[in-house]
C-alpha cells in the first residue's frame, strides 16, 4: 500500500516537471496544409501551441477549418483567426510563447503573376509585422518557411544553400527571398536566432488542391484526363509532408538549443522525379489507364528541383524517410475518406 502510494507521487512528480518544461510555439498558417499537420505533431509532442491563420480563400474555408478540428479538441492549443498583414489586429495577440514557426503565407508560383500586390502584402509585410512583434515581446526564436522556388531557373543541381538566389522568376519566388533577408536584418540588428527552412514541394495527406499530386488524384477519381504542362520532363524533388514536419521540428530544436543562430537549410528528399515518373506511378496506385492532355509549359515554373540535404542532415539531423510510392498510397487513401465524409 505504501509502496503504490509512493510509486503515485512519484509519477506525479515526473508529469509537473514535464509539465513545466513544455514549451509553446506560435505557429502562422496553422490551418493550412503544412501548419495543421505541423500543429498535430507539435502537440502530441506535448508542446503547447497559439495558432493564426486568416482562412486566406486561396482554396475553400471549409478544408482549413477540416484541418483545424483535431487541435481545435486539444486544451493546449489557441486559435486566433487573423491576418498577419494587419499589425493592429497581431498587437492584440499577447500569448506567451517561446518561438515562432512562420508558415503563412499567400502560396502557389502561377496565382503570383496574377496578383504580386497580395503577395508583398502577406509574405513580406505579414513577415515584417511577424518579426516586429516578436521584438516587442523579446522573443528571438524563429523557424521560417521559405521554398525552393527561390533557386529559379539558373542553380546547378542539387541546389545548395551557398548558390546565389537572385535571380527569382515569379513574384511568389522574390517574396520567399525577400522574407529570408528581413529575418537575416532581425539577426544580425537584434540577435534572433533563426533558421530560413527551404522547402521542395511537398506532398501528402491535407494537401493543398492547387498542388499537382491532389490536382492528378482528383482528375482520376471524377474520370477526368490529367493537364499535364510540358512534356513531362520537368521534374521535382517530391517530399512527405510528415518528413517536412519532421524537419521543421528538428529546426525548432536546433533554435531552442543554439544562440547566434542564422541558417538557410533545404527541406527537401534529395530525390528528383519527372512530371511523367510521378503520374505513370499514381495511375499505377489507383489501378487506371492514362488519360493526359498535353498543354504548354507555363511561365514562372523551374524545370527541376533538387535539394541537397547534407546541411539539414549535419545541423539538425534532417532524415526523410517516406518513398514516393508509400507517401502517394497514404494520400490517395486520405483522399478517398474525404469523399465519404
Ligand atoms: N506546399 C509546398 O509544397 C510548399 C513548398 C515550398 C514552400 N511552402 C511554404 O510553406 C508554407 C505552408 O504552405 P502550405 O502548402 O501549407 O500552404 P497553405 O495555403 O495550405 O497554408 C498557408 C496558410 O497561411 C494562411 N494565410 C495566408 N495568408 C495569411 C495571412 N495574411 N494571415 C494569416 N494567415 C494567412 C492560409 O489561410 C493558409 O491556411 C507557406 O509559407 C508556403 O509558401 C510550401
Amino acid at each position: 500500500m505504501f509502496e503504490n502510494k509512493c510509486f503515485f507521487s512519484l509519477a506525479t512528480l515526473h508529469v509537473i516537471q514535464s509539465t513545466k518544461k513544455m514549451k509553446s510555439v506560435l505557429v502562422t498558417g496553422c490551418a493550412g496544409f503544412i501548419g495543421s499537420t505541423l500543429c498535430n505533431e507539435l502537440l502530441n509532442q506535448g508542446y503547447r501551441v497559439v495558432g493564426i491563420d486568416n482562412l486566406d480563400p486561396f482554396y475553400p474555408r471549409a478544408l482549413k477549418e477540416k484541418n483545424l478540428n483535431t487541435c481545435l479538441s486539444n486544451n493546449s492549443f489557441k486559435f486566433y483567426e487573423s491576418d498577419i498583414s494587419d499589425k493592429t489586429v497581431l498587437g492584440k495577440i499577447n500569448d506567451s510563447v517561446d518561438a515562432v514557426i512562420h508558415l503563412a503565407a499567400k502560396v502557389g508560383v502561377r496565382p503570383s503573376l496574377n496578383n504580386p500586390l497580395e503577395y508583398i502584402q502577406t509574405n513580406i509585410i505579414g513577415t515584417q509585422n511577424i518579426l516586429n512583434w516578436m521584438y516587442e515581446r523579446n522573443l528571438k526564436k524563429l523557424v521560417f518557411a521559405s521554398s525552393s522556388s527561390v533557386y529559379g531557373n539558373d542553380t546547378p543541381v542539387p541546389f545548395s544553400e551557398a548558390a546565389h538566389v537572385d535571380h527569382p522568376i515569379s513574384p511568389y519566388a522574390f517574396t520567399k527571398k525577400a522574407a529570408e533577408l528581413l529575418n537575416h536584418t532581425y539577426h544580425s540588428l537584434y540577435q534572433f536566432d533563426i533558421v530560413n527552412l527551404r522547402f521542395f514541394t511537398v506532398y501528402g495527406e491535407r494537401q493543398r488542391p492547387d498542388l499537382a499530386v491532389y490536382k492528378f488524384v482528383d482528375a482520376i477519381f471524377k474520370k477526368r484526363a490529367i493537364t499535364m504542362y510540358g512534356q513531362g520532363d520537368t521534374s521535382r524533388d517530391y517530399t512527405y509532408v510528415q518528413d517536412t514536419v519532421a524537419g521543421i521540428i528538428a529546426a525548432l530544436h536546433y533554435v531552442f538549443e543554439n544562440k547566434n543562430v542564422f541558417e538557410v537549410a533545404n527541406l527537401g528528399n534529395n530525390h528528383p522525379v519527372s512530371l511523367k515518373e510521378l503520374v505513370e506511378t499514381i495511375y499505377e496506385l489507383i489501378g487506371e489507364e492514362p488519360n493526359i492532355r498535353y498543354e504548354p509549359k507555363q511561365a514562372g515554373d523551374v524545370d527541376v528541383t533538387f535539394a541537397d540535404i547534407s546541411k539539414a542532415k549535419k545541423l539538425f539531423s534532417y532524415n526523410p524517410q517516406t518513398s514516393l510510392r508509400q507517401g502517394l498510397t497514404n494520400f490517395i487513401v486520405w483522399y478517398r475518406t474525404q469523399q465519404i465524409n
